[in-house]
């Protein structure tokens, strides 16, 4: 059975060009002349002053925190419900993770759960927007200006969102993205950092490089940091995608569309919201269901894979991994995120990589419907 992926890439003619250009000619003097190019297209498309390449957006949220000052003693809010690379790197400088609920609505941080996790500790928030989706923004940045608590906007899923105008990345100190080969933009592995503030770009500069300063020829370190570098042919690839942003944020809106169609009417379950004001660039179509189904993310996932369909399942919160246990802030935040609990583990993912056709879709829509019909029959016949 040939089974429908979740994720993948568009690679055209343009992508082997220029990294055949790349491994071909960029070395010795030309070693960085597409992390240049790269790096201006980039910021150009998300409006912001300056864009760092990098491996990868584990590595952004890194640089961020670190050139932010952020270090021990300090506390950074985070939603419970993400990746976990949008919190790992907050241990990385020996800061503590704190796991603030979600919004039902868009899956992202809740601007009140933000402030109610506040301490005089607080030095950071990662606000991070989950499949494409963003929080409400204004009311998140309104309580961390309050506060003074800096912002590190994740936007590794939401290549190409927009809130009030203005692309997602944009809202805060720095923003982060991710290019692993499963995003809508790739570079195979790799992550952009970018920022209006001169200050944090020099300082992500000079730690991303051993702790020199940039151009310096005389391997002359002033610190102990960091090496966190993208390789000019994953920035030819990246230049070749970001030429073709709107193309592929385009074909990532009308998979959604179709699914919208193919899917419209179900009760108790929704899609990834686009509120007035947002355009969601849907990175992973992802559906969740009303608890009172009793179906959980895995027997979902299960039967579609039965089918032939790939799912994956809604991330878990982080305050209730093993890599937390023990933690007195997976404690607190296992008993007060209500929200995060109820929405977890009734989400999943729907294949939409870029490949998709309109058939793939309609098959994979019916197989949901299928599970779903069943499982309400199952339900039924229980229940006597
Ligand atoms: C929300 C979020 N943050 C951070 C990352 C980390 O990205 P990378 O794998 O490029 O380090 C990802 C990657 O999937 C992500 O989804």
């Amino acid at each position: 059975m040939q089974r429908i992926p979740v994720a993948g890439p568009s690679i055209t003619q343009r992508e082997i060009d220029y990294v055949t250009d790349a491994v071909t000619n960029c070395w010795y003097g030309q070693a960085n002349a597409y992390h240049a190019r790269f790096e201006q297209a980039f910021a150009e498309y998300i409006g912001s002053k300056y864009a760092m390449a990098l491996p990868s957006c584990t590595s952004a949220i890194h640089l961020s925190l670190a050139a932010l000052g952020v270090g021990p003693g300090d506390e950074v809010i985070v939603p419970d419900v993400t990746w976990i690379a949008s919190a790992a790197p907050i241990q990385y400088v020996g800061a503590t993770p704190v796991f603030a609920d979600i919004d039902r609505d868009s899956w992202c941080l809740s601007a009140e759960a933000f402030e109610r996790s506040i301490t005089d500790r607080t030095r950071a928030v990662i606000v991070v927007d989950l499949y494409g989706n963003m929080p409400a923004m204004n009311a998140v940045l309104a309580v961390a200006r309050r506060h003074g608590i800096a912002v590190i906007e994740d936007a590794a899923e939401a290549f190409g969102s927009e809130q009030g105008g203005l692309k997602a990345g944009r809202f805060g100190d720095t923003g982060v993205f991710s290019f692993h080969g499963s995003k809508t933009m790739t570079t195979g592995e790799g992550g952009m950092l970018v920022t209006d503030r001169k200050d944090l770009f020099d300082r992500a500069q000079f730690l991303r490089d051993h702790g020199r300063i940039p151009g310096d020829v005389s391997f002359f370190n002033h610190e102990v940091a960091f090496k966190y570098k993208m390789s000019s042919m994953q920035a030819a690839l990246g230049l070749a995608q970001v030429e073709r942003a709107e193309e592929l944020v385009g074909r990532k809106r009308e998979i959604f569309g179709w699914y919208a169609e193919e899917l419209a009417g179900i009760d108790g379950m929704w899609l990834n919201p686009e509120p007035a004001g947002m355009r969601n660039s849907y990175w992973m179509v992802t559906a969740v269901l009303s608890p009172a189904r009793g179906l959980g993310k895995d027997q979902v996932a299960q039967r579609l894979a039965a089918a032939g369909v790939d799912t994956r399942p809604f991330f878990h919160p982080l305050s209730s991994l093993p890599a937390y246990q023990g933690t007195p802030q997976a404690k607190r935040a296992r008993e007060t995120n209500r929200i995060a609990y109820e929405v977890a583990p009734y989400g999943f993912n729907l294949p939409c990589a870029l490949c998709l056709t309109r058939d793939q879709v309609r098959f994979v829509s019916e197989k949901l419907r299928d599970v779903l019909a069943s499982a309400e029959a199952e339900r039924g016949r229980a229940a006597g």
